[in-house]
């Protein structure tokens, strides 16, 4: 005869099982093919099983204003789950520019979302990409980068770029997976996301995506301050 303990084990373990595949119902098909295509060649690029989840997606675009036309800066769109409640927040005159490293997540995004401007490239170089293209100040910056697998210089260059380009009201979002919060780089990630802003807010922990995850809201950049100087 089972325990009850083991009975309840198989049930959370059912129900689980049962969530994580309505998350992926929630899904387009062909967005979770490519995905897992280039997250199976290149994993330590994409650093994640699937692209996030509609709950996660509009926890991380709340920080996008959707009373006014706004500039809003992505990195690391992916197959663009992200992109999507982004744009559903946009007010007519807003920009919304996605910067993607993998050249077929770009081709992809570029076909599929005509609104989006697409730039394939590292987010590394965020603040002299913008500036290229006229762009100096941004009201919100979503992040879906793989923040944990980036070495330390790397993290402090491009969130010393997302503190330059953030306008004094604006925010600065980003997401970590709950199993990995105790890795090194996502420590890393916390510590200078805390030297970079004055305000970081931690969320609730959202269960509804594979794998669960928390988010971070950042405001008010204290590169200038902290630094003295771009680099
Ligand atoms: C965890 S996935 C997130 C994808 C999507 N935002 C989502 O939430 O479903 C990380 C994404 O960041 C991209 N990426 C990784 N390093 C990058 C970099 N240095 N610059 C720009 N994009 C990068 C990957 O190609 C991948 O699309």
């Amino acid at each position: 005869m089972p325990s009850a303990a083991w009975i309840r084990l198989a049930m959370m373990r059912r129900r689980s099982g049962v969530r994580s595949k309505l998350i992926f119902v929630t899904m387009k098909t062909s967005d979770l093919l490519t995905f897992l295509g280039v997250a199976t060649r290149h994993p330590r690029t994409v650093g994640a099983i699937a692209p996030s989840a509609r709950a996660l997606c509009r926890r991380l675009a709340q920080i996008v204003p959707s009373v006014r036309p706004s500039t809003v800066v992505e990195l690391g769109a992916g197959t663009g789950a992200v992109s999507d409640a982004i744009r559903q927040r946009l007010q007519p005159g807003s920009r919304h520019i996605a910067l993607e490293i993998d050249k077929e997540f770009a081709t992809r995004l570029r076909r599929s979302r005509p609104d989006l401007e697409v730039i394939n490239a590292d987010a590394t170089s965020l603040g002299s990409i913008l500036e290229d293209r006229g762009v100096h100040q941004v009201d919100a910056i979503v992040s879906g980068l793989p923040w944990s697998l980036f070495p330390p210089a790397q993290q402090r260059k491009i969130l010393n770029d997302v503190g330059w380009l953030l306008a004094p009201d604006a925010a600065f979002t980003t997401f970590a997976y709950l199993h990995a919060l105790q890795l090194s780089g996502a420590r890393r990630l916390r510590r200078n996301l805390h030297e970079s802003f004055d305000e970081v807010i931690t969320s609730r922990s959202v269960w509804w995506n594979a794998p669960p995850a928390l988010t971070y809201v950042c405001r008010r950049p204290r590169q200038r301050a902290w630094r003295g100087a771009r680099v």
